[in-house]
């Protein structure tokens, strides 16, 4: 049987207080409606619409062709935001699968699970329901006497025996796709909100003789609603755990998961160790046997095997196998260090390739710069890649040597195996084996200082 997918994201989400719109909140890095439709691709889907209405530019422009899009001009409640779909889809044999795209943590094999329990049923409806402590805010299930459901209540529209009952409806539904449209023509306003909720179909399809079934879901997390900030951060807390989790049944060791931050599509080696305080973001791939952290701040970088990362931030960077980073190194976009190299302490690299086997082993700046290998940046070397109008580069060939506190100003090239002295500027280009000496040459004036000190003791005495 065909499935449809159906996702709502038309609403503002005012109860967030936001410029974003509600969907497009990210939950460990992945925006909401991103975790919801992902679920869904999951659970075999044939086609995915999302309706949209506020924000739909920005919803569209995020999921892009992962889905279809239909428009809710004004959001006039969740059965109204189903309705527009009507065109494409009312006329069609087969699944509905219905899920509101403020529940980011429901899990494809859980949709998976649902529809296989709706068509085992024959049921015209199957509500994904859960038993809270709390059910404030949700809808409740509403059963006759003989077990079987008949109602959905709002919680707004809710009399105090309604109120008290805990099972609630977690906005997940599987239809039979042409019985849905037709009740869903049925549903009017006259509620305490007065819109059109979708949730007022089941009371439609019961009075007209059809069963409904339930699936009651053990885990209660996975239904958790995102209406306000306070949501969104239990949300985001379930999502981390879930995920790192995930890592360690992987084999990944997490010294300490309740302070280590890994986004949803992060990737990690087996055997990598992750320390406390680490956060990793975006698309940042760790290769295996990894020692990552403590506080390693890592956005879309790719990480070989066997690196350390010690007290470090880096961005779009990437840092080959066998590599040391830190502790107290910042690498910025456009960084890509080889393998068994070294990026020491208080060092910032921008843009700059470094090659295999070269150190940096100490307070240096390397920016718009291509480095060879087996180079060695003394302490406190750095380039000068800005004029105050243009970023310049700076060319360090294979086995160079650049001494301490060297400035290199760009554009400039060091040749292969050349050597700068410590303390040098250097602003001409230095050929290959050649010895660069760009300082002062040193005086020592004997005796001086005990003469010094002798005048200024006679003047100290006389004032
Ligand atoms: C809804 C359910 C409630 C359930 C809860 C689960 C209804 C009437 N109520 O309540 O039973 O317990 O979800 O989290 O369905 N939306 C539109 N267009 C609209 C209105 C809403 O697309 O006109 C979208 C929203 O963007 C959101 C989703 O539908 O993603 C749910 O809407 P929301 O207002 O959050 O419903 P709840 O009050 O949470
Ligand atoms: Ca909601």
């Amino acid at each position: 049987m065909k499935r449809y997918g159906i996702v709502l994201a038309a609403g503002q989400g005012k109860r967030m207080k936001s410029k974003t719109y509600k969907v497009l909140h990210p939950v460990c890095g992945k925006p909401m409606v991103g975790h919801v439709t992902d679920a869904l691709a999951q659970a075999g889907i044939d086609r995915t619409l999302v309706i949209v209405g506020h924000g739909a530019d920005a919803v569209r422009d995020y999921l892009g062709e992962r889905a279809e899009y239909v428009m809710q001009h004004e959001q006039l409640g969740t059965g109204h935001a189903v309705l527009q779909a009507a065109p494409i889809l009312a006329g069609e044999e087969g699944l509905s699968i219905i899920v509101c795209g403020d529940t980011p943590l429901i899990q494809g094999e859980t949709i998976q699970r649902l529809a296989e329990y709706h068509e085992q049923s024959g049921a015209a409806a199957t509500i994904l329901t859960a038993e809270v402590d709390d059910p404030a805010g949700y809808g409740r299930i509403i059963r006759g006497h003989d077990g079987e459901v008949a109602r959905i209540v709002e919680h707004k529209d809710c009399s105090a025996e309604e109120a008290a009952v805990r099972e609630i409806n977690t906005g997940t539904y599987v239809f039979d796709n042409r019985k849905l449209f037709a009740a869903l023509k049925q549903v009017t306003n006259n509620n305490a909100q007065g819109e059109y909720y979708l949730t007022d179909v089941f009371r439609i399809l019961n009075e007209a003789g059809e069963r409904i079934a339930a699936l009651c879901i053990e885990d209660v997390t996975e239904t958790i609603g995102v209406n306000d900030r306070i949501a969104l951060a239990e949300a985001e807390r379930y999502m981390r755990e879930r995920i790192v989790k995930r890592h360690m049944l992987n084999g990944v060791t997490i010294i300490d998961p309740a302070h280590t931050y890994i986004e949803s599509e992060v990737v990690i080696g087996s055997d990598t160790t992750i320390y406390s305080g680490t956060i990793l973001k975006g698309r940042t791939v760790i290769g295996e046997d990894c020692v990552i952290g403590p506080n390693a701040d890592i956005a879309n970088s790719s990480i070989g095997d066997a690196v350390t990362i010690r007290y470090a931030v880096l961005e779009d960077a990437s840092v080959d196998s066998r590599t040391s980073v830190g502790p107290f190194a910042y690498l910025r976009p456009g960084t890509a260090v080889g393998r068994d190299a070294k990026i020491g302490d208080f060092v910032e690299l921008k843009n700059a390739k470094i090659g295999n086997g070269s150190k940096v082993p100490h307070l240096s700046y390397v920016g718009d710069a291509e480095v060879g290998e087996r180079v060695n940046i003394g302490c406190g070397a750095i380039t000068a890649n800005y004029d105050g109008f243009n970023k310049n580069r700076t060319i360090i060939k294979d086995n160079a040597f650049i001494g301490s506190n060297s400035n290199l100003i760009a554009p400039v090239t060091i040749g292969e195996g050349a050597y700068v002295v410590a303390g040098s500027t250097i602003t001409h280009d230095v050929p290959d084996d050649a010895m660069a000496i760009a300082r002062e040459r040193q005086t020592n004036k004997p005796g001086y200082v005990t003469r010094f000190r002798e005048r200024m003791k006679s003047k100290k005495r006389e004032t």
